[in-house]
């Protein structure tokens, strides 16, 4: 009786094994399907988590290469600004524009939505439709550029 129920130890082994290699397969493969996630956006309730995903892979340099392809330059001299607000020193001014709004996320809302805050002294005349010409990628690369334009330099 007892003998008949005994399972074979190499059974056993094999049949771990079997398990293991299956949940593996599994598991690769339910990682290899899933679609590659979205690029963030700083949409919805969380904008400083959002804009703060944005910037964790984000390239200043690429950023400013942007703004002279996009001609955000034409409007936004860097030096002094008669059509636009210039962007010297524009990282530090961005913090106190609309707190609590984090520099970041004001620029993110200035740049996806210009007329949520129009600056002083300025026509409400930035294109509205970065947000369509733009990735998000792309946006956080000029945040990240314009997060490097400080006062002191
Ligand atoms: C047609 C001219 C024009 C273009 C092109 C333009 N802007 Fe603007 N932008 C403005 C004007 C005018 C304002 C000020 C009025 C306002 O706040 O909407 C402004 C405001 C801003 C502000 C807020 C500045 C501050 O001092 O608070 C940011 C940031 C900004 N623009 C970024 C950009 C970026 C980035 C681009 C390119 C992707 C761009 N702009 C392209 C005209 C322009």
């Amino acid at each position: 009786m007892e003998a008949s129920r005994k399972v074979s130890p190499g059974i056993v082994i094999g049949l771990v094994l079997l398990i293991i290699v299956g949940v593996t397969f599994v598991a690769v493969f339910v990682v290899a399907s899933e679609p590659a996630p979205p690029a963030p956006t700083a949409d919805g309730p969380d904008v400083e988590a959002g804009v703060a995903a944005l910037l964790t892979n984000a390239d200043a340099e690429r950023g400013a290469e942007l703004v002279v392809a996009n001609q955000c330059v034409n409007c936004h001299i860097y030096a002094a600004g008669m059509a636009a607000p210039g962007w010297n020193g524009l990282a530090d001014r961005a913090a106190e524009r609309q707190p609590p709004l984090s520099a970041a996320a004001y620029l993110y809302e200035s740049i996806t939505d210009p007329t949520a805050y129009v600056v002083e002294g300025y026509a409400p005349s930035m294109p509205a439709n970065f947000k369509d010409v733009l990735t998000p990628q792309e946006i956080g690369d000029i945040i990240a550029h314009l997060l490097t334009l400080r006062s002191s330099g």
